[in-house]
């Protein structure tokens, strides 16, 4: 049986997640794909820690070292920022590595072009988990766009701040101590003004803008506010109105074909979809013309969810260069 070789760039939350999976689904991984995946390098900033016990022989901070293991076939990268995230996906995409991501921060930014290297040098970029956590949001819409057009994405798309807005609102805590939490619990972003102040939502609604019209709005022109300026009084009146606050993102192609975006939190009542969907879960509503609405929900952040998103992209990588569908 072929043996691949694979390295985790970033050994935080979902790389580490990244490397739980692969161990604890060896055996059927081996069954359903025919191909055994070993991990070899796993690249850091600080390679003396090891986090997870019997790793620290895989550590190293050299990217270099990483694609000079010789049969280096596939790359995951959980590490955060544009940089040096971009330029070692581009090293190891030109070193024909098929490369999986979870940085949205990058993708947003730098993803059409990354694609389009991976592309000229014959490798797969798999990028579900940049988006939505372990909703997946983007083969659904891969595949809806093989017939629909998708006119417009409306979502809850950061599992942080809909965590904090819900535990102020059921269980009455903080802003403070929920987003304490939700770093706890491994949702939050290494810096998390990103997820209060509406930019990971952004970044999102970015790359999914970029797959449903092949373009994004200008950056500047797209309006963002967080949950940040919301008090805790605030969520209490809401809640005796029977309102929820829920934090959406949203971007639409209008008859004009100019795509619009938005960012920020909305106030709704039990009628609106987005009522019921709370904790980290997000969801994602998809206008299109032949099926009309259709919303996914699922956990937007945390170890599992994402790391599993990720390998389920090796999984569908591995088949598409084998010229089969895997079947799970
Ligand atoms: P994290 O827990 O903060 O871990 C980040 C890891 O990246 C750390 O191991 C860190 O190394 C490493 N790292 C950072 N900069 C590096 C660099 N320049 N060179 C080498 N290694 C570097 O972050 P995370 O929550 O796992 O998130 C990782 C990525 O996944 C981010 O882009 C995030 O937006 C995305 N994501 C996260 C979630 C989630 O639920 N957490 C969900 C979806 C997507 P050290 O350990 O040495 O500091
Ligand atoms: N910090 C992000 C969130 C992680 O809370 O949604 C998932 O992308």
């Amino acid at each position: 049986m072929a043996t691949i070789k694979a390295a985790i760039l970033g050994f935080g939350t979902v790389g580490q997640g990244i490397y739980h999976i692969l161990n604890e689904k060896r055996e059927e991984l081996k069954n359903k794909l025919g191909i055994e995946l070993e991990v070899t390098k796993i690249l850091v900033t600080d390679a003396s820690r090891e986090r997870v016990p019997g790793t620290a022989h895989l550590m190293t901070t050299s990217m270099e070292e990483v694609l000079a293991e010789p049969g280096m076939q596939v790359v995951f990268e959980a590490i955060v920022n544009e940089e040096p995230a971009f330029s070692y996906l581009k090293r190891a995409v030109e070193h024909k590595c098929h490369v999986v991501t979870a940085n949205k921060v990058m993708f947003a930014k730098r993803g059409i072009e990354l694609q389009a290297l991976a592309k000229k040098n014959g490798v797969f970029v798999g990028y579900e988990a940049t988006t939505a956590g372990g909703v997946p949001v983007i083969k659904t819409m891969k595949n809806i766009l093989l017939v629909n057009d998708v006119s417009r994405i409306q979502g809850i798309l950061n599992g942080t701040s809909n965590y904090i807005l819900t535990k102020m609102r059921a269980e009455g805590w903080s802003f403070e101590d929920a987003l304490t939490e939700a770093q706890k619990l491994g949702y939050a972003e290494a810096d998390p003004y990103n997820d209060v102040s509406g930019q990971d939502a952004f970044k999102k609604l970015m790359i999914l803008s970029a797959l449903a019209f092949g373009e994004q709005p200008d950056w500047a022109d797209v309006e963002v506010i967080g949950i940040d300026n919301i008090s805790a009084e605030q969520v209490k009146e809401a809640n005796e109105k029977g309102l929820r606050y829920r934090h959406v993102a949203e971007v639409e192609k209008l008859e004009d074909g100019k795509v619009v975006a938005k960012v920020g939190p909305l106030l709704v009542d039990k009628e609106h979809p987005l009522y019921p969907v709370d904790d980290v879960n997000n969801a994602v509503a998809l206008d299109t013309n032949y099926i009309g609405t259709l919303t996914l929900v699922g956990p937007g952040a945390g170890m599992y969810p994402t790391a599993s998103v990720m390998v389920e992209d090796y999984a569908e990588i591995i088949g598409k260069r084998a010229g089969f569908v895997v079947t799970i």
